[in-house]
């Protein structure tokens, strides 16, 4: 049966397979970061551990990190539930079994959790909702999102998709999407039109190969500048 989500659910990636989804060279790392939708990925606790400057954005920062545990909670076993019946969709090297899948989800999760009081009164983790941001023109160097916007096309408009992205590349110099492939690793039909639709707005966006690909087939991100 394939996957199914009838909504937008919060699940969290590590600093390092950000660094493989989006190709961040360690030069990358040192610019002014802006993650939309990061939810309770590591990515942010990681990377300011390390000195480096990261801001995350996702409506789900609205909730206190209890009741995110909760949401995190109600979403595991479904998450968990789905990919059990869809392993043939994955390339099981790296993350070798869906147990380790789990496990390693948990422990980014935690991770964020552990941050997100401290990291909200620092203004790392603000709550917004793409396609509206408050920042400033050109604010961040890189703005970045993943397994939101293309991975979830059956349930977000193509609308929402361009008003999302073009809302991005306003506030950052850069962008870059990962994955371009939906919940049932099937290619968005949206890439395509959202190139053409961006060249009409002046900006160059072109698919890039990545050194990640854990969906079959999910080795590509879009950059545009
Ligand atoms: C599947 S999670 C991905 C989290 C993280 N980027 C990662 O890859 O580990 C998707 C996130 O998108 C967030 N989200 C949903 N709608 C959004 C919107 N309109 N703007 C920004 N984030 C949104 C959800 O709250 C959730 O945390």
């Amino acid at each position: 049966m394939p996957y199914k989500y009838d909504e937008v659910v919060p699940w969290g990636r590590s600093m390092e397979e950000y660094i493989w989804m989006f190709n961040l060279t360690p030069e990358n790392l040192k610019l002014k970061i802006l993650g939309c939708g990061d939810g309770p990925a590591s990515f942010n606790y990681e990377m300011t551990k390390l000195g480096y400057q990261v801001t995350s954005i996702d409506p789900l920062y609205q909730f206190t990190a209890k009741q995110i545990q909760e949401r995190i909670k109600e979403t595991y076993d479904n998450v968990i539930g789905q990919t059990y019946q869809n392993q043939e969709k994955f390339i099981w090297e790296r993350i070798s079994s869906v147990e380790a899948l789990g496990e390693l989800r948990m422990s980014s999760m935690k991770k964020f959790l552990s941050d997100f009081k401290k990291g909200k009164k620092e203004g790392r983790y603000i709550e917004a909702k793409l396609p509206h941001l408050s920042f400033q023109d050109e604010e961040f160097d890189l703005g970045l999102s993943s397994h939101l916007l293309f991975f979830y096309t059956d349930i977000l408009t193509y609308d929402f998709h361009l008003r999302a992205i073009s809302e991005m590349c306003r506030v950052a110099k850069e962008v870059r999407i990962f994955p371009l492939l939906n919940v049932n690793n099937v290619f968005s039909p949206y890439v395509g039109k959202i190139i053409d639709d961006l060249y009409q707005l002046g900006k160059k966006a072109k698919i890039e190969k990545v050194p990640y690909e854990f969906q079959k087939g999910g080795n590509q991100m879009l950059k545009i500048q």
